[in-house]
């Protein structure tokens, strides 16, 4: 860290943040015991906090969003010279940087036509479900309004949102839900719901069409995946499973929706995790990595179809998409948006993620072979996973304090900040997540790699 902090000040600050901040996912009674980490600053993939100590961050600011890294003045510039042209005007109006973005972006996605703003994930996923229930109002009398999500999945924090998340902890306390909504078995061969089977992809695909059918078809409007499914365990698609999913979404009219809001922007070495399998989606939805945190930006797009669907009849007042979101109108996420992405372009990223990630890979895949708790390697570009077992042959789930503990101790011992999957699935909180900046090169890459390789050493040896 270049500057010295001031330390008066910075006791002040945590002062203040223990007595008046309400941290995400923290039971705060550790705190009057231990101060909070407080992030000062970043540069790369490294964050520094209020003691000066140095992290190296494989989650890209925790949740998996700064894919570009910290520190980027070009980014903060555009921000800057758009606010001080225009900061702000409501979504009823257009702004020269969501127009410009809009069109970039659907440079990127072909077959996709249209981009509405609003400011995250959860947010951007409301819209798609209101978008399907709205269609189903005007199209279907109403019936058609069913949204399926996927067992393990997750798409946001709202009550709706939640109503379509599939990890019951996650959703544990909240209910009563959002009625309308239904799940479909998750497509974790490793923890395969039907035993061993030669065609994995395609029977957790039709486990898809039974819960369609049993519903009944005329009742279900849309189908909401993730392309690799994030929180729920770095879950990457079995063979076969995509092409049968789109297969069975087109057989009886059902809107497909992409819950991108990780895998979007690059993060598995395509644009969008989708582009791996040849999907055509009907809407996208996005966030995290579209300004890689340094404006708050969520978009869900549609095909022209969709789109279609809200403007044919101007003579019925109803008919068009009556959603608001105040601060989708801020010029500062599509500004920095659109730096976001040159830099993506310009560093190529996308490239760098791919090889990147495949060494990722081939680092979990050595500490494998050396430590028996690892029973499964999985990921796609730079989202990784490694799920631990008590036993490779029973794949008995270890506790979540162990990996917990892990996590601890590569942060106590390294400073380096990994993940896992966290309160969200009981009995199955046991997968290590990586998700470094896309910057990364095989020297953080290693030193990540290392400190894991002597965390589950302390950890197994209790
Ligand atoms: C796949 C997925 N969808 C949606 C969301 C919700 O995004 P947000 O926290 O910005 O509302 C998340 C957040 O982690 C996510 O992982």
């Amino acid at each position: 860290m270049n500057e010295q902090i001031n330390q008066n000040d910075i006791s002040h600050v945590v002062e203040a943040d223990k007595a008046h901040v309400w941290h995400h996912l923290v039971q705060h009674a550790k705190f009057d015991t231990v101060d909070p980490n407080i992030i000062v600053e970043g540069k790369g993939m490294r964050v520094w906090n209020q003691a000066g100590r140095e992290f190296v961050d494989a989650v890209s600011g925790g949740v998996w969003t700064v894919n570009v890294g910290y520190g980027r003045e070009s980014i903060a510039n555009a921000v800057r010279d758009q606010l001080m042209k225009m900061n702000y005007f409501a979504g009823s109006a257009g702004s020269i940087p969501g127009a410009l973005f809009a069109e970039k972006l659907i440079e990127k996605m072909p077959g996709m036509s249209r981009v509405y703003y609003s400011n995250s994930g959860s947010e951007a996923n409301e819209k798609c479900f209101k978008i399907v229930r709205q269609i189903a109002h005007n199209k279907y009398g109403g019936k058609k309004h069913k949204i399926l999500y996927r067992e393990r999945d997750y798409h946001g924090t709202t009550i709706a949102t939640l109503s379509a998340g599939g990890q019951d902890e996650r959703k544990g306390q909240y209910g009563p839900f959002t009625p309308g909504f239904v799940e479909v078995p998750h497509c974790l061969e490793y923890r395969s719901q039907w035993g061993e089977v030669d065609d994995y992809g395609i029977r957790a695909a039709n486990a898809i069409e039974e819960v369609i059918l049993r519903e009944g078809p005329d009742t279900v409007g849309a189908l909401c995946l993730e392309p690799v499914t994030a929180g729920g365990g770095v879950i990457t698609p079995p063979e076969g499973y995509w092409e049968r999913v789109q297969e069975i979404c087109k057989k009886y009219d059902i809107l497909l929706h992409i819950d991108e809001v990780v895998c979007g922007m690059g993060r598995t070495g395509t644009w969008f995790g989708y582009q791996h399998y040849g999907i055509e989606p009907d809407m996208v939805t996005m966030a995290k990595g579209v300004a890689s945190g340094y404006a708050a930006i969520s978009c869900t797009v549609t095909t022209e179809a969709v789109f279609q669907m809200f403007k044919a009849d101007p003579s019925d007042p109803m008919s068009y998409f009556r959603d608001i979101s105040t601060f989708g109108g801020c010029t500062a996420g599509p500004a920095a948006a659109l730096e976001n992405m040159r830099i993506l372009e310009d560093e190529n990223l996308l490239e760098n993620t791919t090889s990147m990630g495949d060494y990722l890979i081939e680092k979990l895949e050595e500490l494998k072979a050396k430590h028996p708790i690892i029973g499964d390697v999985r990921g796609k570009g730079l989202f990784c996973g490694a799920e631990l077992v008590k036993d490779r042959d029973t794949r008995e789930p270890v506790e979540e304090s162990v990996s917990q503990a892990i996590v601890g101790a590569c942060m106590a011992n390294d400073g380096v900040i990994i993940g896992v999957t966290n309160r969200s699935l009981k009995g199955f909180n046991n997968t290590l997540c990586l998700s470094p900046a896309l910057i990364c090169t095989k020297s953080d890459l290693d030193q990540i790699a290392e400190s894991i390789d002597t965390a589950i050493t302390q950890v197994a040896a209790g």
